[in-house]
């Protein structure tokens, strides 16, 4: 029998609960580190996020230094400028902690590390094309112990980070199976007090992780009930966390869905939903989770064709319900299909996020640049389940408008 071939890219040594932060310590010394380069941000600091990581290291007598120079959308300069001190702390082993923006900083950090002195992250990035640098061997790059602050990217268990070009206005992605980080430590108490519109913009990140992973082209059927099991936390959760902050079992779900979703894109990708956000980051510097809000309903009702099904699957898990369950049963699969879409615009609605792009700062004058952009440069939109080209990403930012 010939089959096709599913690739599975699975995280590292996983530890998920309250209070798995404080383990950082121990997974330190499981690692046969003993200097710790602990990379982060400003506003982790304050808001003492950081305290339990430190809390841990000090307990196991390591020593550690405090790098908190990563910027939100961490550009070429930063991740190169936080590896040259990386390299100068002599450290051993990565610790982050933050949000997307800093997992990602520190995977550029461990890649460039890996590689000659001179090297700059951005030579990694596959948009180089031929002239692109090989991945330095896994035993070259620095150990990485990932802690997200946020329920959003699933950043801790995947391959890949995504980086901008300041000058060339774009956002490109860096990565590979290596660099998946070597422990997570996925704790849901550091997001307890994420600020409203933050929780439900990284929420809908999260959603649609789950959704664009479970329409994707690319088959990994071992993953599929997990990630509809994201789509219906984060149906069940993620208005709780935005209504009530310290709702901790909310919380959990939701940092669960992240989790969840991480691992589902590491092996399925995404598709066009990030194509078209990324440009409204880099064009018009709309927070990430913001502009797949933004996007995430019209990508959703124009890839339908391509599966039917698969969105009936995740109208029924949105709302909870089993397939069986659905009240409207006799429904054709368009009708179940596009009770996806619908329930995704009330969610995004419900949680107080913006749905057009004029009221997100976004010109009428940007879209075809954007469009173009989002098609000639943007890797995510080929495992769409529906065929898009430039006109198609053209006419989607003119109906989000
Ligand atoms: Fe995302």
């Amino acid at each position: 029998m010939t089959d096709n071939i599913s690739t599975y890219v699975w995280p590292g040594q996983t530890h998920f609960g309250f209070g798995a932060a404080g383990m950082a310590g121990q997974e330190v010394q499981a690692l046969q580190a003993n200097s710790v380069f602990v990379l982060t941000d400003p506003g982790i600091i304050s808001a003492q996020l950081l305290e339990p990581v430190t809390s841990s290291l000090e307990a196991a007598k390591l020593i550690y230094i405090i790098y908190d120079e990563v910027p939100a959308n961490p550009d070429i300069a930063s991740v190169d400028a936080a590896t040259a001190a990386f390299r100068d702390s002599g450290a051993d082993v990565i610790v982050a902690v933050g949000g997307g923006s800093v997992l990602d900083a520190a995977k550029g950090v461990r890649l460039a590390a890996g590689g000659p002195l001179n090297a700059s992250v951005s030579e990694y990035a596959p948009v180089m094309g031929d002239k692109v640098r090989p991945t330095p061997s896994p035993n070259d790059m620095p150990p990485m112990i990932a802690i997200p602050t946020t329920a959003g990217t699933g950043a801790e268990v995947t391959p890949w980070g995504v980086l901008t070009d300041l000058k060339r206005k774009l956002k490109f992605g860096i990565g590979g199976p290596y660099l998946v980080p070597n422990v997570a430590l996925v704790d849901p108490e550091l997001t307890l007090t994420l600020p409203p519109g933050l929780t439900a913009a990284t929420g809908l990140d999260a959603l649609s992780h789950c959704i664009e992973a479970y329409v994707s082209t690319n088959q990994n059927p071992a993953l599929d009930p997990m990630i509809l099991y994201g789509v219906e936390l984060i149906g069940r959760s993620l208005r709780l966390t935005v209504a009530q902050p310290s709702n901790q079992a909310a919380r959990r779900d939701m940092m669960l869905a992240s989790m969840i979703a991480g691992v589902g894109i590491s092996s399925k990708w995404l598709g066009a939903c990030h194509s078209l956000a990324h440009q409204l980051s880099t064009f018009a510097n709309v927070q990430h989770g913001v502009a797949i809000a933004l996007m995430l309903p019209h990508q959703m009702a124009f890839s339908l064709p391509g599966a039917l099904e698969r969105y009936g699957d995740v109208g029924a898990a949105l709302a909870g319900l089993e397939r069986w369950e659905l009240p409207e049963a006799g429904l054709g699969r368009r009708a179940k299909a596009e009770r996806a879409v619908n329930a995704v615009r009330e969610l995004v609605n419900d949680v107080g996020l913006p749905s057009r792009l004029r009221d997100a700062g976004v010109t009428v004058e940007m879209i075809p640049s954007m469009a173009r952009n989002a098609y000639q440069l943007d890797g995510n939109w080929p495992t769409n389940p529906r065929l898009v080209d430039e006109s198609d990403f053209e006419n989607l930012y003119q109906q989000a408008f």
